[in-house]
């Protein structure tokens, strides 16, 4: 058994997604209202970080595109998208994605974070949202995302972080409240894999602090880093009753705790140094 077929088989069967929308599976109201809840309600920094805008003409790649609401997105504004996903139904997705909603891609393939099918230098920007967290072989997925982007390419990468969130929600509530942690004999790892997703019982989930991620992408430049969503009980309201929700909401937010409990991290780098200016040279020569 290869160390990725634990991975195939449960995101096989559990299709990211697609409990953002009860409509008729894969029409293309459907895949619309997948797009809107994605960037209005459920992660709202995302439209602004995955900069979908900018990117006209460019080549793009979305790894590990789920059913391709980002890679949708990219082509609706002009990039020339290519897609993988480890998974051939989330493939099969993001196909009749493009294709009800009349959207043009570049190539959609089947296809591991560890072994790109693309030649070295191949992209101008390389998307990959909830995907490394999962993925056994993280180290040589990052050296492949390096190899295939253009010396002055773009990575945008979104990462679980050990926030208070995490350790409120997976640690005290199903640890501790709910007894997990003596099931997994104090293994947080094997803790945070089973309740990360929404339909639970990941192979893997890794939730990372910023000095492991700054060590995994050393290799690139202008690393910058930012916590980001709360999620449920504070952005969006998946529940019948939102008094409780939306108290905690308001108590967050007027303590001003959103950089504690951040439970993402929206990580953008470059192959190649960005230059700046000297803070001297600003002052006592630009202006
Ligand atoms: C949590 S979903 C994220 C999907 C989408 N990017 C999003 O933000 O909603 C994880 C996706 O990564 C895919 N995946 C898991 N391991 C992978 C790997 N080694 N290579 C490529 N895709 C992988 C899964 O099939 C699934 O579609």
């Amino acid at each position: 058994m290869n160390k990725n077929s634990k991975n195939i088989n449960y995101w096989n069967k559990n299709l990211t997604q697609t409990w953002y929308s009860d409509k008729d599976l894969y029409s293309v109201q459907w895949f619309n209202e997948l797009s809107r809840k994605r960037y209005e309600e459920i992660f709202e920094y995302k439209y602004k970080f995955a900069e979908f805008l900018y990117h006209r003409g460019e080549k793009v790649l979305d790894i590990g595109c789920g059913p391709g609401t980002d890679a949708a997105e990219y082509a609706k504004n002009g990039a020339i998208v290519s897609a993988i996903d480890l998974n051939e139904e989330q493939i099969k997705i993001t196909k009749k994605n493009f294709e009800v909603r009349k959207l043009e891609y570049h190539e959609i393939l089947k296809a591991s974070t560890d072994n790109l099918p693309f030649e070295d230098e191949s992209f101008d920007l390389i998307y990959c949202d909830g995907v490394l967290h999962h993925v056994p072989e993280i180290e040589k997925s990052i050296d492949e995302i390096y190899r295939v982007l253009k010396k002055d390419g773009k990575a945008l990468i979104v990462l679980y972080r050990k926030g208070w969130k995490h350790y409120f929600k997976r640690i005290f509530i199903h640890g501790i409240l709910k007894l997990k942690i003596f099931k997994y004999k104090f293994d947080f790892l094997k803790l945070t894999s089973e309740v990360s997703e929404v339909n639970g019982h990941t192979p893997l989930t890794r939730v990372l602090r910023k000095k492991q991620v700054l060590k995994l992408f050393s290799k690139f430049k202008n690393i910058k880093i930012e916590r980001k969503r709360l999620g449920e009980f504070f952005d969006y309201a998946p529940y019948n009753s939102y008094v409780f929700p939306r108290l905690i909401k308001n108590v967050v937010t007027f303590l001003g705790l959103d950089f504690f409990l951040a439970e993402h991290w929206a990580i953008s780098l470059n192959k190649k140094k960005v230059h700046k200016e000297k803070l001297k040279t600003i002052i006592f020569e630009k202006f």
